[in-house]
């Protein structure tokens, strides 16, 4: 038998408890949009009722407005779709005097996403915006693959990684997230500096970095060669990143990457998550998110589970599999 037909005898789904905690953080149900995905929350707001979801994770914000990358910055590919959007956005001004009050007014939990070229520019943002009562937490955003400065690639080493999350800690009473991006060497490396540095929780993962080529013109088919990969083609690539990252730390991780049904969700939870974020398939469903609320909720009453919380980490990997390759690196260097 399955274990998880040995979970006991269904339930009413109303009697499910969805709640999670994230550091601080008390979410009432594992469901967040993913930056960049969901606008600034409000574009959204008369699709799905914001106070529904367990949060809204905000498009990346800068110090300075960007205007992103040249066109083309959107490709399909089998499975998922590349993108190259280059963290357009409006800059921190209009973020605190124009998106933020608008959240507030909605009632959404926000999750400000932050990004940056440099430490000191993380710090400046956190610096103005880490008292803001509109905001629950901050996600720093260490893993864009779309820009050629402060990208997934500056943020890939753990020693920087910890050097300035020590940075950022203390500017903001609130739980500071990091966002980690799946394209390094071992990602238990990055989730444990950013641990080591303070992070209170982590999110892994961000886009892969991707190509697609058009042969007939011999063009990339974005306006850069390369960007970054999401939706379900990515999915059991993130669930492993995931995975690792949440066996490696003691703090909560939340998970993203293809999720698009309660079913992922709960997979994501399984193999170790706090909560998921949903992002390419709001594309496809501007309502998804809440869609998975409920399909969560009842798969949990179904199989008996009265909290979400009992059913995080219940996945055990089998031990001949483990969490490899990275564990048989391990056993390669345990040997004389
Ligand atoms: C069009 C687009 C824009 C994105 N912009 C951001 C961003 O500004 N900041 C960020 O941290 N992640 C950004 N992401 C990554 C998503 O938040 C998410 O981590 C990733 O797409 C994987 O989840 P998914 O497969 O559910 O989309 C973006 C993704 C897409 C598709």
């Amino acid at each position: 038998m399955s274990r998880a037909r040995e979970w006991g005898r269904a339930i009413p789904p109303r009697r499910v408890d969805l709640s999670v905690r994230i550091g601080s953080l008390e979410l009432r149900n594992p469901v967040l949009t993913a930056s960049g995905t969901f606008g600034y929350g409000d574009e959204y707001a008369h699709v799905v009722d914001l106070r529904r979801l367990g949060g809204i994770v905000t498009k990346t914000v800068t110090v300075r407005p960007r205007p992103g990358n040249a066109p083309t910055r959107i490709a399909e590919t089998a499975g998922g779709m590349l993108n190259s959007i280059g963290l357009e956005n409006v800059g921190l001004a209009r973020f605190r005097s124009e998106k933020l009050p608008r959240l507030a007014e909605l009632k959404a939990t926000v999750i400000a996403s932050v990004g940056g070229e440099t430490e000191d520019e993380l710090a400046e943002l956190l610096e103005a915006l880490g008292a803001e009562p509109g905001v629950a937490a901050f996600e720093i955003n260490f893993s864009c693959p779309n820009v050629a400065a402060g990208g997934a690639r500056y943020w890939a080493s753990p020693s920087r990684l910890e050097a300035t999350m020590r940075r950022l800690r203390p500017l903001s009473p609130r739980p500071l997230i990091a966002k980690l991006s799946p394209d390094v060497t071992d990602i238990r490396d990055t989730a444990r500096a950013c641990e080591a540095g303070g992070a209170d929780a982590l999110t892994a993962v961000n886009t892969f970095v991707g190509m697609s080529i058009d042969l007939d013109r011999m063009r990339s088919r974005l306006g850069r060669a390369t960007g970054g990969l999401s939706g379900p083609a990515i999915k059991p690539l993130a669930l492993a990143r995931c995975h690792e990252a949440a066996h490696a730390v003691g703090i909560p991780v939340i998970g993203s990457g293809g999720v698009a049904g309660g079913r992922d969700a709960l997979e994501f939870i399984a193999a170790g998550a706090a909560a998921v974020q949903i992002g390419t398939a709001t594309f496809v469903e501007p309502g998804v998110a809440a869609r998975v609320v409920d399909e969560m909720r009842e798969w949990l009453a179904s199989h008996g589970i009265a909290r979400v919380a009992d059913f995080r980490g219940t996945f055990a990997a089998p031990a001949a599999q483990g969490c490899a390759p990275a564990d048989a690196r391990e056993l390669a260097e345990d040997r004389p």
